[in-house]
Protein backbone atom coordinates (compact mmCIF):
# COMPACT_ATOMS: atom_id res chain seq x y z
CA UNK A 1 0.00 0.00 0.00
CA UNK A 2 1.41 3.56 -1.36
CA UNK A 3 1.37 5.86 2.14
CA UNK A 4 3.64 8.30 0.51
CA UNK A 5 3.19 11.14 -1.88
CA UNK A 6 7.14 12.09 -2.37
CA UNK A 7 9.76 9.74 -2.31
CA UNK A 8 12.16 11.65 -0.16
CA UNK A 9 12.27 10.95 3.51
CA UNK A 10 10.38 11.52 6.55
CA UNK A 11 11.25 13.08 9.45
CA UNK A 12 10.28 10.89 12.57
CA UNK A 13 9.15 14.03 15.27
CA UNK A 14 6.61 12.33 17.70
CA UNK A 15 6.54 8.95 18.88
CA UNK A 16 3.46 7.30 20.68
CA UNK A 17 4.44 4.26 21.24
CA UNK A 18 1.95 0.92 21.19
CA UNK A 19 -1.33 2.57 20.13
CA UNK A 20 -4.79 0.68 19.72
CA UNK A 21 -7.56 1.59 16.96
CA UNK A 22 -9.09 4.69 18.01
CA UNK A 23 -12.47 3.27 16.94
CA UNK A 24 -11.44 -0.17 18.61
CA UNK A 25 -14.13 -0.63 21.46
CA UNK A 26 -14.40 -3.66 22.62
CA UNK A 27 -16.13 -6.31 25.18
CA UNK A 28 -13.96 -7.71 28.24
CA UNK A 29 -13.75 -10.86 26.45
CA UNK A 30 -11.55 -9.34 23.93
CA UNK A 31 -9.24 -7.65 26.20
CA UNK A 32 -6.17 -9.98 25.53
CA UNK A 33 -6.39 -10.14 21.80
CA UNK A 34 -6.66 -6.20 21.35
CA UNK A 35 -4.66 -4.72 18.70
CA UNK A 36 -1.76 -2.56 19.35
CA UNK A 37 0.48 -0.83 16.01
CA UNK A 38 3.09 1.36 16.73
CA UNK A 39 1.77 5.12 16.23
CA UNK A 40 4.52 7.91 14.88
CA UNK A 41 4.00 11.07 13.06
CA UNK A 42 6.45 11.90 10.42
CA UNK A 43 7.11 15.28 7.81
CA UNK A 44 8.38 15.39 4.33
CA UNK A 45 10.14 18.76 3.58
CA UNK A 46 9.54 17.63 -0.03
CA UNK A 47 5.85 17.37 -0.11
CA UNK A 48 5.45 19.10 3.05
CA UNK A 49 3.12 16.16 3.88
CA UNK A 50 2.87 15.34 8.26
CA UNK A 51 1.36 11.56 8.37
CA UNK A 52 1.54 8.85 10.27
CA UNK A 53 4.42 6.79 10.15
CA UNK A 54 2.92 3.20 10.19
CA UNK A 55 -1.09 2.19 10.35
CA UNK A 56 -3.03 -0.79 10.52
CA UNK A 57 -4.55 -2.88 7.84
CA UNK A 58 -7.89 -1.05 6.63
CA UNK A 59 -9.60 -3.85 7.25
CA UNK A 60 -9.36 -4.03 11.16
CA UNK A 61 -10.44 -0.16 10.86
CA UNK A 62 -13.27 0.05 8.15
CA UNK A 63 -15.66 -3.18 8.55
CA UNK A 64 -19.53 -3.94 9.23
CA UNK A 65 -19.53 -2.94 12.53
CA UNK A 66 -17.85 0.34 12.49
CA UNK A 67 -18.66 2.84 15.20
CA UNK A 68 -18.66 5.78 13.71
CA UNK A 69 -22.01 7.59 12.38
CA UNK A 70 -21.80 11.07 10.50
CA UNK A 71 -25.82 12.18 12.48
CA UNK A 72 -25.03 11.52 15.53
CA UNK A 73 -23.63 15.17 15.68
CA UNK A 74 -26.82 17.64 15.23
CA UNK A 75 -24.27 20.46 14.29
CA UNK A 76 -22.32 18.18 12.09
CA UNK A 77 -25.70 17.29 10.49
CA UNK A 78 -26.23 20.84 9.98
CA UNK A 79 -23.30 21.48 8.62
CA UNK A 80 -23.98 19.04 5.91
CA UNK A 81 -27.24 20.36 5.04
CA UNK A 82 -26.02 23.65 3.98
CA UNK A 83 -22.73 22.22 1.89
CA UNK A 84 -25.36 20.40 0.20
CA UNK A 85 -27.40 23.40 -0.65
CA UNK A 86 -24.47 25.09 -1.52
CA UNK A 87 -23.07 22.58 -4.05
CA UNK A 88 -26.46 21.77 -5.89
CA UNK A 89 -26.53 25.65 -6.27
CA UNK A 90 -23.38 26.36 -7.37
CA UNK A 91 -22.27 22.98 -9.63
CA UNK A 92 -25.77 20.76 -9.76
CA UNK A 93 -27.87 23.09 -11.89
CA UNK A 94 -28.36 21.05 -15.01
CA UNK A 95 -30.68 18.53 -15.47
CA UNK A 96 -28.33 15.58 -15.75
CA UNK A 97 -26.07 16.92 -12.82
CA UNK A 98 -24.33 14.39 -10.45
CA UNK A 99 -22.22 13.98 -7.47
CA UNK A 100 -20.19 11.39 -5.93
CA UNK A 101 -19.18 11.22 -2.73
CA UNK A 102 -16.35 9.56 -0.81
CA UNK A 103 -17.23 8.04 2.26
CA UNK A 104 -20.82 8.26 2.48
CA UNK A 105 -20.96 7.08 5.96
CA UNK A 106 -25.00 7.03 7.35
CA UNK A 107 -26.33 8.90 4.22
CA UNK A 108 -26.05 12.38 6.24
CA UNK A 109 -25.04 14.48 3.19
CA UNK A 110 -26.44 12.36 0.02
CA UNK A 111 -30.15 12.43 1.83
CA UNK A 112 -30.24 16.19 0.76
CA UNK A 113 -30.08 14.78 -3.12
CA UNK A 114 -31.92 12.03 -2.91
CA UNK A 115 -34.39 14.29 -1.65
CA UNK A 116 -34.56 16.64 -4.44
CA UNK A 117 -33.62 14.03 -7.22
CA UNK A 118 -30.42 14.92 -8.31
CA UNK A 119 -28.37 11.90 -9.74
CA UNK A 120 -26.05 10.67 -6.71
CA UNK A 121 -24.14 7.57 -5.75
CA UNK A 122 -22.33 6.70 -2.19
CA UNK A 123 -19.23 4.97 -2.02
CA UNK A 124 -18.31 3.21 1.56
CA UNK A 125 -16.75 0.32 2.72
CA UNK A 126 -18.34 -0.34 5.84
CA UNK A 127 -21.54 -2.30 5.58
CA UNK A 128 -23.42 -0.96 8.67
CA UNK A 129 -23.23 2.83 7.43
CA UNK A 130 -23.75 1.55 4.20
CA UNK A 131 -27.41 -0.06 5.28
CA UNK A 132 -28.47 3.16 7.32
CA UNK A 133 -27.67 5.22 3.76
CA UNK A 134 -29.77 2.72 1.91
CA UNK A 135 -32.64 3.22 4.50
CA UNK A 136 -32.59 7.22 3.88
CA UNK A 137 -32.94 6.28 0.01
CA UNK A 138 -29.60 7.17 -1.05
CA UNK A 139 -28.06 4.90 -3.83
CA UNK A 140 -24.64 3.25 -2.52
CA UNK A 141 -21.38 1.20 -3.46
CA UNK A 142 -20.22 -0.59 -0.67
CA UNK A 143 -15.93 -0.61 -1.59
CA UNK A 144 -13.33 1.41 -1.02
CA UNK A 145 -12.74 4.48 -3.61
CA UNK A 146 -9.72 3.73 -5.84
CA UNK A 147 -8.62 3.82 -9.56
CA UNK A 148 -9.39 -0.20 -8.98
CA UNK A 149 -12.86 0.43 -7.84
CA UNK A 150 -13.16 3.63 -10.21
CA UNK A 151 -14.48 1.53 -13.23
CA UNK A 152 -17.06 -0.25 -11.50
CA UNK A 153 -18.20 3.06 -9.72
CA UNK A 154 -18.23 5.07 -13.59
CA UNK A 155 -20.57 1.60 -14.77
CA UNK A 156 -22.87 2.59 -11.93
CA UNK A 157 -22.71 6.25 -12.24
CA UNK A 158 -20.82 7.82 -15.22
CA UNK A 159 -18.64 10.88 -14.75
CA UNK A 160 -19.29 13.38 -12.03
CA UNK A 161 -19.72 16.92 -11.76
CA UNK A 162 -18.79 16.96 -8.24
CA UNK A 163 -16.90 14.68 -5.92
CA UNK A 164 -17.15 15.07 -2.73
CA UNK A 165 -15.70 13.68 0.87
CA UNK A 166 -15.57 15.06 4.35
CA UNK A 167 -13.36 13.59 7.21
CA UNK A 168 -12.33 10.60 4.81
CA UNK A 169 -9.85 11.30 2.50
CA UNK A 170 -7.47 11.68 5.40
CA UNK A 171 -8.21 8.16 6.11
CA UNK A 172 -7.05 6.84 2.89
CA UNK A 173 -3.26 5.47 2.85
CA UNK A 174 -3.00 5.86 -1.47
CA UNK A 175 -3.73 9.62 -1.45
CA UNK A 176 -2.07 9.74 -4.89
CA UNK A 177 -4.44 7.14 -6.38
CA UNK A 178 -7.69 8.95 -4.75
CA UNK A 179 -6.79 11.85 -6.73
CA UNK A 180 -6.34 9.68 -9.96
CA UNK A 181 -9.56 8.08 -9.47
CA UNK A 182 -11.12 11.90 -8.88
CA UNK A 183 -9.25 12.62 -11.52
CA UNK A 184 -10.90 9.76 -14.08
CA UNK A 185 -14.96 10.38 -12.31
CA UNK A 186 -14.74 14.11 -13.13
CA UNK A 187 -16.27 15.65 -15.94
CA UNK A 188 -14.00 18.41 -17.99
CA UNK A 189 -15.23 20.56 -15.37
CA UNK A 190 -15.72 19.29 -12.24
CA UNK A 191 -14.63 19.62 -9.26
CA UNK A 192 -13.36 17.37 -6.36
CA UNK A 193 -14.06 19.26 -3.12
CA UNK A 194 -12.99 17.44 0.19
CA UNK A 195 -12.92 18.45 3.67
CA UNK A 196 -10.53 17.61 6.52
CA UNK A 197 -9.00 18.47 10.01
CA UNK A 198 -6.17 20.89 9.17
CA UNK A 199 -2.46 20.87 10.17
CA UNK A 200 -2.50 24.71 10.86
CA UNK A 201 -5.25 24.11 13.71
CA UNK A 202 -3.39 20.71 15.36
CA UNK A 203 -0.37 22.58 15.28
CA UNK A 204 -1.89 25.98 17.02
CA UNK A 205 -4.43 24.39 19.31
CA UNK A 206 -1.89 21.44 20.25
CA UNK A 207 -4.42 18.99 19.19
CA UNK A 208 -2.52 16.32 19.46
CA UNK A 209 -5.75 13.69 19.46
CA UNK A 210 -6.04 14.69 15.92
CA UNK A 211 -3.55 11.46 15.15
CA UNK A 212 -5.16 8.21 15.54
CA UNK A 213 -4.84 5.23 13.50
CA UNK A 214 -7.42 6.55 10.46
CA UNK A 215 -6.08 10.06 10.16
CA UNK A 216 -3.18 8.42 7.88
CA UNK A 217 -2.41 12.56 6.77
CA UNK A 218 -2.65 15.84 8.19
CA UNK A 219 -3.39 17.86 5.26
CA UNK A 220 -2.34 21.64 4.88
CA UNK A 221 -2.71 23.01 1.66
CA UNK A 222 1.26 22.92 1.14
CA UNK A 223 0.93 19.28 0.67
CA UNK A 224 -2.54 19.02 -0.73
CA UNK A 225 -1.39 21.20 -4.03
CA UNK A 226 1.98 19.46 -4.19
CA UNK A 227 -0.12 15.85 -4.55
CA UNK A 228 -3.09 17.53 -6.93
CA UNK A 229 -0.07 18.69 -9.17
CA UNK A 230 0.79 15.35 -9.42
CA UNK A 231 -2.39 13.75 -10.45
CA UNK A 232 -3.76 16.40 -13.37
CA UNK A 233 -5.29 18.59 -10.61
CA UNK A 234 -4.97 21.83 -8.65
CA UNK A 235 -6.10 23.44 -5.77
CA UNK A 236 -8.22 26.26 -6.70
CA UNK A 237 -9.86 27.15 -3.53
CA UNK A 238 -9.54 26.75 0.11
CA UNK A 239 -11.82 27.37 3.03
CA UNK A 240 -11.38 27.57 6.53
CA UNK A 241 -14.13 25.82 8.63
CA UNK A 242 -14.47 25.61 12.48
CA UNK A 243 -15.50 22.12 11.95
CA UNK A 244 -13.80 19.32 13.41
CA UNK A 245 -11.92 21.29 15.84
CA UNK A 246 -10.61 23.04 12.72
CA UNK A 247 -10.97 22.01 9.17
CA UNK A 248 -9.98 23.10 5.83
CA UNK A 249 -12.07 22.41 2.73
CA UNK A 250 -10.12 21.48 -0.58
CA UNK A 251 -11.78 22.33 -4.49
CA UNK A 252 -9.83 20.95 -6.79
CA UNK A 253 -10.11 21.03 -10.74
CA UNK A 254 -8.35 19.20 -13.65
CA UNK A 255 -5.22 21.63 -14.06
CA UNK A 256 -6.26 24.85 -16.09
CA UNK A 257 -9.97 23.76 -16.36
CA UNK A 258 -10.93 26.41 -13.75
CA UNK A 259 -9.47 29.81 -12.51
CA UNK A 260 -7.25 29.33 -9.27
CA UNK A 261 -8.78 31.50 -6.49
CA UNK A 262 -7.07 34.10 -4.22
CA UNK A 263 -7.36 32.13 -1.49
CA UNK A 264 -5.17 29.66 -2.01
CA UNK A 265 -2.43 31.83 -2.30
CA UNK A 266 -3.15 33.54 0.76
CA UNK A 267 -3.56 30.32 2.95
CA UNK A 268 -0.18 29.10 1.68
CA UNK A 269 1.33 32.53 2.65
CA UNK A 270 -0.27 31.36 6.16
CA UNK A 271 1.36 28.40 6.42
CA UNK A 272 4.88 29.76 5.24
CA UNK A 273 4.27 32.52 8.05
CA UNK A 274 3.20 29.67 10.73
CA UNK A 275 6.06 27.35 9.70
CA UNK A 276 4.13 24.54 8.27
CA UNK A 277 7.17 24.05 5.85
CA UNK A 278 9.81 23.44 8.58
CA UNK A 279 10.85 20.61 10.48
CA UNK A 280 11.39 22.89 13.87
CA UNK A 281 8.19 23.90 13.53
CA UNK A 282 6.60 20.16 14.50
CA UNK A 283 9.55 19.25 16.77
CA UNK A 284 8.01 22.13 18.78
CA UNK A 285 4.80 20.92 18.47
CA UNK A 286 6.15 17.95 20.48
CA UNK A 287 7.30 19.46 23.08
CA UNK A 288 4.03 21.78 23.58
CA UNK A 289 2.24 18.04 24.01
CA UNK A 290 4.53 16.83 26.44
CA UNK A 291 3.45 20.00 28.21
CA UNK A 292 -0.36 19.29 27.52
CA UNK A 293 -0.21 15.92 28.83
CA UNK A 294 1.62 16.67 32.26
CA UNK A 295 -0.74 19.38 33.11
CA UNK A 296 -3.65 17.13 32.54
CA UNK A 297 -2.13 14.48 34.68
CA UNK A 298 -1.44 16.60 37.27
CA UNK A 299 -5.23 17.40 37.32
CA UNK A 300 -6.48 13.66 37.13
CA UNK A 301 -3.83 12.66 39.79
CA UNK A 302 -4.77 15.31 42.04
CA UNK A 303 -8.22 13.88 41.54
CA UNK A 304 -7.59 10.36 42.31
CA UNK A 305 -5.95 10.87 45.15
CA UNK A 306 -8.67 12.66 46.46
CA UNK A 307 -11.36 10.01 45.06
CA UNK A 308 -13.51 12.91 43.29
CA UNK A 309 -15.59 11.15 40.55
CA UNK A 310 -14.58 12.03 37.05
CA UNK A 311 -16.35 11.16 33.92
CA UNK A 312 -14.88 11.37 30.50
CA UNK A 313 -17.44 13.21 28.15
CA UNK A 314 -18.40 11.42 24.74
CA UNK A 315 -15.90 8.18 23.44
CA UNK A 316 -14.30 9.94 19.90
CA UNK A 317 -11.33 8.15 18.27
CA UNK A 318 -9.75 10.72 19.76
CA UNK A 319 -9.93 9.83 22.82
CA UNK A 320 -7.97 7.07 22.36
CA UNK A 321 -5.35 9.02 21.46
CA UNK A 322 -5.36 10.95 24.58
CA UNK A 323 -5.51 8.16 27.41
CA UNK A 324 -3.25 5.80 25.66
CA UNK A 325 -0.73 8.98 25.15
CA UNK A 326 -1.38 10.46 28.54
CA UNK A 327 -1.63 7.42 30.60
CA UNK A 328 -5.86 7.38 31.62
CA UNK A 329 -6.51 4.60 33.39
CA UNK A 330 -10.37 3.48 34.43
CA UNK A 331 -8.70 4.82 37.89
CA UNK A 332 -9.09 8.35 36.50
CA UNK A 333 -12.19 7.68 35.36
CA UNK A 334 -15.35 5.76 36.17
CA UNK A 335 -16.68 5.45 33.11
CA UNK A 336 -17.26 7.77 29.24
CA UNK A 337 -20.69 8.50 28.35
CA UNK A 338 -21.87 8.21 24.60
CA UNK A 339 -24.21 8.83 22.61
CA UNK A 340 -24.25 6.58 19.74
CA UNK A 341 -25.49 2.98 21.24
CA UNK A 342 -23.00 0.48 19.55
CA UNK A 343 -20.42 1.60 21.98
CA UNK A 344 -22.51 1.38 25.37
CA UNK A 345 -22.10 -1.47 27.25
CA UNK A 346 -17.91 -2.06 25.88
CA UNK A 347 -14.95 -0.87 26.89
CA UNK A 348 -12.39 1.79 25.59
CA UNK A 349 -9.30 0.89 23.71
CA UNK A 350 -6.32 0.40 25.69
CA UNK A 351 -7.43 1.98 28.78
CA UNK A 352 -10.45 -0.30 29.15
CA UNK A 353 -13.08 2.30 30.46
CA UNK A 354 -16.75 1.59 30.43
CA UNK A 355 -18.94 3.35 27.73
CA UNK A 356 -22.13 4.24 29.55
CA UNK A 357 -25.38 5.54 27.91
CA UNK A 358 -26.14 9.43 27.70
CA UNK A 359 -29.02 8.73 30.13
CA UNK A 360 -26.95 6.87 32.50
CA UNK A 361 -24.63 10.34 32.91
CA UNK A 362 -27.67 12.44 33.29
CA UNK A 363 -28.70 10.29 36.16
CA UNK A 364 -25.26 9.80 37.71
CA UNK A 365 -23.77 13.80 37.11
CA UNK A 366 -19.90 13.43 37.94
CA UNK A 367 -18.44 16.26 39.70
CA UNK A 368 -15.91 16.80 36.89
CA UNK A 369 -16.19 15.76 32.98
CA UNK A 370 -13.21 15.94 30.60
CA UNK A 371 -14.63 16.89 27.13
CA UNK A 372 -13.17 14.57 25.14
CA UNK A 373 -15.77 15.64 21.79
CA UNK A 374 -13.87 19.49 22.72
CA UNK A 375 -14.72 19.74 18.69
CA UNK A 376 -18.26 19.96 19.70
CA UNK A 377 -18.10 22.43 22.69
CA UNK A 378 -20.12 24.56 21.57
CA UNK A 379 -23.15 22.39 20.93
CA UNK A 380 -22.62 20.24 24.07
CA UNK A 381 -22.33 23.59 26.59
CA UNK A 382 -26.27 24.44 25.59
CA UNK A 383 -26.85 20.60 25.84
CA UNK A 384 -25.20 20.28 29.31
CA UNK A 385 -26.75 23.75 31.04
CA UNK A 386 -27.80 21.39 34.27
CA UNK A 387 -24.36 20.01 34.69
CA UNK A 388 -22.33 23.31 35.23
CA UNK A 389 -25.58 24.98 37.03
CA UNK A 390 -25.07 22.14 39.44
CA UNK A 391 -21.38 23.02 39.70
CA UNK A 392 -20.37 20.63 37.47
CA UNK A 393 -16.72 21.12 36.10
CA UNK A 394 -15.09 20.72 33.04
CA UNK A 395 -11.80 19.43 32.22
CA UNK A 396 -10.11 20.66 28.76
CA UNK A 397 -7.05 20.13 27.04
CA UNK A 398 -7.78 21.54 23.95
CA UNK A 399 -6.41 24.46 23.04
CA UNK A 400 -4.97 24.66 26.50
CA UNK A 401 -5.79 22.48 29.67
CA UNK A 402 -8.10 24.04 32.46
CA UNK A 403 -10.80 23.31 34.57
CA UNK A 404 -14.13 25.59 33.92
P1 LIG B 1 -15.77 12.15 16.78
O1 LIG B 1 -15.23 13.31 17.57
O2 LIG B 1 -14.75 11.08 16.53
O3 LIG B 1 -16.51 12.67 15.62
O4 LIG B 1 -16.85 11.34 17.67
C1 LIG B 1 -17.98 11.89 18.16
C2 LIG B 1 -18.48 10.96 19.29
O5 LIG B 1 -18.99 11.80 20.32
C3 LIG B 1 -19.62 10.03 18.90
O6 LIG B 1 -19.42 8.74 19.44
C4 LIG B 1 -20.86 10.65 19.54
C5 LIG B 1 -20.27 11.36 20.72
N1 LIG B 1 -21.04 12.52 21.16
C6 LIG B 1 -21.70 12.44 22.38
O7 LIG B 1 -21.66 11.43 23.06
N2 LIG B 1 -22.41 13.54 22.79
C7 LIG B 1 -22.49 14.68 22.05
O8 LIG B 1 -23.14 15.64 22.46
C8 LIG B 1 -21.78 14.74 20.80
C9 LIG B 1 -21.82 15.99 19.98
C10 LIG B 1 -21.06 13.64 20.40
Amino acid sequence: MNCRISDKPLYKFMDFGDMPLGNGFLNEKDFNSEHFYKMSIGFCPESKMVQLLEQPDASRMFHDHYAFFTGSSNKMSHHFQKHASSIHNNYLCTNDASIIEIGCNDGTFLEYFSKNNIKHLGVDPSENVVEHARSKGVICHCDFFSTKSSCVIEEIHGKADVITAANVICHIPDFLDVLSAANKLLKRDGVFIFEEPYLGDVVQKVSYDQFYDEHVYMFSALSVNYAANQCGLELINVEHLETHGGSMRYNLAKKSARPIEQSVSNCIHNELNIGLDKIETFQKFNNNCEISKQKLMEILDSLKSKSIPVVGYAATSKSTTVTQYCGITSDHMNYICDTTPIKQGKFSPGAHIPIKSYQFYKENLPDYALLFAWNHRDEIMVKEKEFTQQNGKWIQYVPSVSIA
